[in-house]
């Protein structure tokens, strides 16, 4: 027995900005796709309820699935946008989902909350105290932008994704390694005044070493080469980031998922929304091999290897790692 993501949601608010929405902030569509290959991003109306959507992009994800809210016993919602300062919106969102009297709770690690969220779930289902975990990530980060500073302003999307981690047969089992730094925390934060404060040329080079090193020991960890993987989705802040950090590991091509010119960064929400996407693209097959990688406020990063559902029985694990013979 082992853990792997069996079901996957995303769900967007309706408003569309395009590039040209921001031409006031002395910005171009050519300087944004050039430097971000951000396209559009989704906002979140200013009344409306975060907990709401994600809670839609959970009901999605459980059937994907076809997992009940009766099976769920731990919610873990990854944000640092939440409706309230407290409680967090895992609650509120259980009970959209009627889901009796979980484990929930909020948790917030920036741009790698996913990643730590995905972790805990991995390893309280290993401990033998769950068999399936709701784990989210959603943000309205329209909350927290400055909206006259051009330097974040056109980067950052509201939405949210969520997964649902199960006990399922297999035989690779998920190698997550995180972490962080506190003395770069100038770097990228939310102060006292509620706005996003990034120095995003010196938070470029860290995210690629930080995510490549340690998609590189995770890899290594689960006695796996980059050509094993069958997807990597690292978080979408940036396709120049994604792309150098896909170079690095030697992944190319079609296994690279990028979904940022839809969406740009919707930090914890990011990967989420990147496994749901690529699921209704049907890019995700049994026993596929996944690579995941964030970074971003703490500094704080994160990489995992994990399977998407078991493989196909009788088939073995699907793509370059069936040839080894499974793990
Ligand atoms: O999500 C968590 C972590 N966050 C990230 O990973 C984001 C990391 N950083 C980035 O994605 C990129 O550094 C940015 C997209 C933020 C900036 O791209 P860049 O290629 O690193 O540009 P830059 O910072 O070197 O700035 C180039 C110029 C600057 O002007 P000067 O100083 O060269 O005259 C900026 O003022 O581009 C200017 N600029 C803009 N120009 C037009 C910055 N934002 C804009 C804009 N439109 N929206």
């Amino acid at each position: 027995m082992t853990v792997t993501l069996t079901g996957a949601g995303a769900a967007l608010p309706e408003r569309i900005l395009s590039n040209h929405d921001f031409a006031h902030l002395d910005t171009s569509d050519e300087w944004i796709v050039q430097r971000t290959g951000i396209r559009e991003r989704r906002r979140l109306a200013e009344d409306a309820s975060l907990a709401e959507l994600a809670a839609l992009a959970c009901e999605r994800a459980l059937s994907d699935a076809g997992v009940t809210p009766q099976d769920i016993g731990h919610v873990v919602v990854a944000t640092s946008t939440a409706d309230r300062i407290s409680p967090g919106m895992a609650v509120e969102i259980a009970t959209l989902l009627g889901i009796d009297r979980p484990a929930a709770f909020d948790l917030s690690a920036g741009c790698s909350g996913f990643v730590y969220a995905l972790d805990h779930a991995i390893a309280t289902i290993e401990s033998g105290r769950a068999e399936h975990v709701l784990v989210c990530g959603a943000e309205a980060l329209s909350r927290i932008t400055d909206h006259t500073d051009r330097n974040t302003a056109v980067l950052l999307g509201d939405g949210a994704g969520a997964v649902v981690v199960s006990k399922a047969p297999g035989s690779l089992r998920p190698t997550f390694a995180l972490g962080s730094d506190g003395t770069r925390i100038e770097l990228l934060y939310v102060g006292q005044d509620r706005l996003m404060r990034m120095r995003g040329r010196e938070i470029f080079e860290s995210a690629v070493d930080a995510m490549a090193d340690h998609t590189e020991l995770v890899l290594k960890q689960s006695g796996l080469s980059p050509d094993d993987l069958d997807l990597f989705i690292a978080h979408q802040a940036n396709a120049r980031i994604v792309q150098a950090v896909a170079r690095r590991l030697g992944v190319l091509g079609d296994r690279v998922f990028l979904n940022v010119d839809k969406v740009a960064n919707t930090s914890s929400a990011s990967i989420p929304l990147a496994l749901a996407h690529a699921r209704e693209q049907q890019l995700l097959s049994p026993g596929a091999v996944l690579g995941l990688a964030a970074f971003g406020a703490g500094l704080s990063w994160g990489a995992g290897i994990i399977t998407w559902r078991a493989p196909a029985a009788g088939r073995g694990m699907t793509g370059p790692a069936a040839d080894r013979g499974g793990r």
